[in-house]
């Protein structure tokens, strides 16, 4: 049976990666780049895109299920990964709807994703992504927050902006290992303003 149709968004960034692959633009963001030193081990990265974070994860001795709607993402990340030998397992994946299993991971990476989804979809798959992590294992997390004014990502489709402090609320009870806001300028004189949490799931038998 086939899964609903692609979203508006993973259409967009499928357009968006055949061009990135053309020229050759696989530089790790910035927010990437905070959470990679925190991966280790089992990481499911949850819309990998182009699987940038997913490749420099694995380079780093971990072990990738990255999942992505995508196409073009998908098929460049496991050609790469099969051409390098990296432990990679890449996957298209409806991210509205996945629910990975409890405590399998030992990092969950979600780099720029829920806020893709209506707002109770992507409250509900944070909390899934968040619950794949294992006890002692880290999570990180970065969404467009209110305060954006820069929309054009999102076309006719349903999006959510977290109020500024929701993901940080989402992760009382565990150890906050970054927490940052950042404003970016987009044309028009108009605003992204990104939330970021990196947070260690408290261990077994924490109290
Ligand atoms: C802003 S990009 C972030 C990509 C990567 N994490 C990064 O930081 O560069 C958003 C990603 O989410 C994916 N995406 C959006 N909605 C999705 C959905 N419903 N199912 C699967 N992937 C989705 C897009 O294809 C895209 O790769």
């Amino acid at each position: 049976m086939e899964g609903p149709a692609p979203s508006g968004s993973v259409r967009f960034f499928d357009a968006q990666f055949q061009r990135q692959l053309r020229s050759g633009d696989f530089a790790l963001n910035p927010f990437e780049r905070a959470a990679l030193p925190y991966l280790r081990g089992q990481l499911l990265d949850a819309g990998c895109g182009l699987g940038n974070l997913a490749v420099a994860a694995a380079a780093g001795g971990c072990s990738v299920l990255a999942l992505d709607g995508s196409p073009a993402a998908i098929a460049h990340l496991n050609t790469l990964a099969a051409e390098c030998g990296l432990p990679i397992r890449a996957e298209e994946a409806d991210l509205r709807e996945v629910e990975p299993p409890p405590a399998a991971f030992d990092a969950v990476a979600a780099i720029g994703l829920v806020m893709f989804f209506d707002c109770p979809t992507a409250r509900r798959q944070l909390a899934r992504l968040q619950a794949a992590v294992r006890p002692g294992g880290v999570a990180a997390i970065n969404v467009l927050v209110e305060g954006t004014t820069f929309l054009d990502f999102f076309g006719s489709d349903p999006y959510c902006l977290f109020g500024r402090d929701e993901l940080a609320r989402a992760f009382e009870g565990w150890q906050v290992l970054e927490q940052r806001t950042d404003d970016f300028d987009a044309p028009d004189g108009r605003l992204k303003r990104f939330s970021t949490v990196i947070a260690r799931r408290p261990p077994a038998g924490h109290r």
